[in-house]
């Protein structure tokens, strides 16, 4: 498939632009630094310079494309506005190209924290109760799911539980903060992260991409229901030398991280049950039973980079 990708340089799209290209698919990457466009260009895809924020410098390449997968996201103050303008860019395009006859697919990328605390595990069908940082995401979900009612249009909303694997990510900055020998903690850490292996989560994006039969919303975690102690725990058990643990109070973490503190106290237990039925299975299954491998992964790819 010739498959129009948004976010082909971050931690969650680097994975994705692997995963398709591994499956043979032809991928057009949206890249707003030429110097990461000639990088991308290198491994066989084919780059368009532009930013989400001016659309003109992508539409038309993401209408000539049967599958958009949007994985950017723009870490700014204005990111909500900016991924407001490209779900309106990328469904246009899919629009305009159904009305032409031509199938095509939309994929979404939102995060489980539109679930809030959850009461008990939330599967896809779970009523969404975003934390405050993300309170906006619900509408643009909205959007993309209502898009898709056509025969030849198909959207779908991809909701990451906390990525792992690599150097980047919340994960990677636990690797980091232990190596540096100190790892703060948000609240007392007896709350549950969803978690996801990055080459796991690519693959589920590429069956949500290329299966006809693959619209709505879809979780991508690796139920190992982990409490972030338990996680902040293997990893400092495995550190050269065991870093100092500080519990930050929500109210402190607040006035530092703002409403990302919120996020990062989030208990939440979640399934994939859509997932499974595209014959997802993830190979790896928790953070804690996995962090040599990981620290091993964090080593390579500050090497690497
Ligand atoms: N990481 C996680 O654990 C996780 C979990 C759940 C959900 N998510 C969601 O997944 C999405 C991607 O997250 P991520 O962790 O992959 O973020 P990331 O590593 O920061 O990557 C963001 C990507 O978006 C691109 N980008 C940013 N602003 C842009 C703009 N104005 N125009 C064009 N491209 C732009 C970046 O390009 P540059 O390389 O030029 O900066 C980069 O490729 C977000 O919506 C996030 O909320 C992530």
């Amino acid at each position: 498939m010739r498959i129009f990708l948004t976010g082909a340089t971050g931690y969650v799209g680097s994975a994705v632009l692997e995963a398709l290209l591994r499956g043979g698919h032809d991928v057009t990457a949206l890249v707003r630094d030429p110097e990461k466009a000639e990088r991308v260009s290198m491994r066989g895809v084919q780059p368009v310079l532009g930013d989400l924020s001016k659309p003109a410098s992508y539409a038309a390449s993401a209408e000539a494309c049967d599958g958009i997968v949007h994985t950017a996201y723009e870490s700014s103050k204005r990111g909500a506005k900016v991924d407001r303008q490209a779900v309106d860019t990328l469904l246009g395009a899919a629009i305009r190209r159904a009305a032409r006859g031509q199938p095509v697919g939309v994929v979404y990328t939102s995060g489980v924290w539109v679930l809030g605390n959850t009461a008990g595990a939330a599967a896809e069908e779970a009523p969404v109760r975003p934390t405050p940082l993300v309170s906006w995401r619900p509408d643009h979900e909205k959007l993309v799911l209502d898009a898709g009612r056509g025969r030849t249009l198909r959207t779908a909303v991809v909701r990451p539980g906390i990525v792992y694997g690599g150097a980047r990510g919340i994960i990677g900055d636990l690797l980091k903060d232990a190596a540096n020998g100190l790892v703060r903690v948000v609240g007392d850490g007896r709350n549950h992260w969803p978690c996801v292996y990055d080459r796991d989560l690519a693959d589920l994006y590429v069956r949500v991409a290329t299966r006809p039969e693959a619209s709505g919303v879809f979780h991508a975690n690796d139920e190992a229901d982990e409490r972030v102690a338990d996680i902040v725990e293997a990893i400092a058990r495995q550190a050269k030398m065991r870093p100092d643990l500080r519990h930050m109070p929500i109210e402190e973490a607040r006035a530092k991280m703002g409403p990302y503190a919120d996020a990062l106290a989030l208990n939440q237990i979640v399934r994939s049950p859509r997932a499974h039925a595209l014959g997802w299975t993830p190979t790896l299954h928790s953070v804690a039973g996995n962090v040599a491998r990981l620290q091993e992964e964090f080593r390579t790819a500050r090497e690497a980079a």
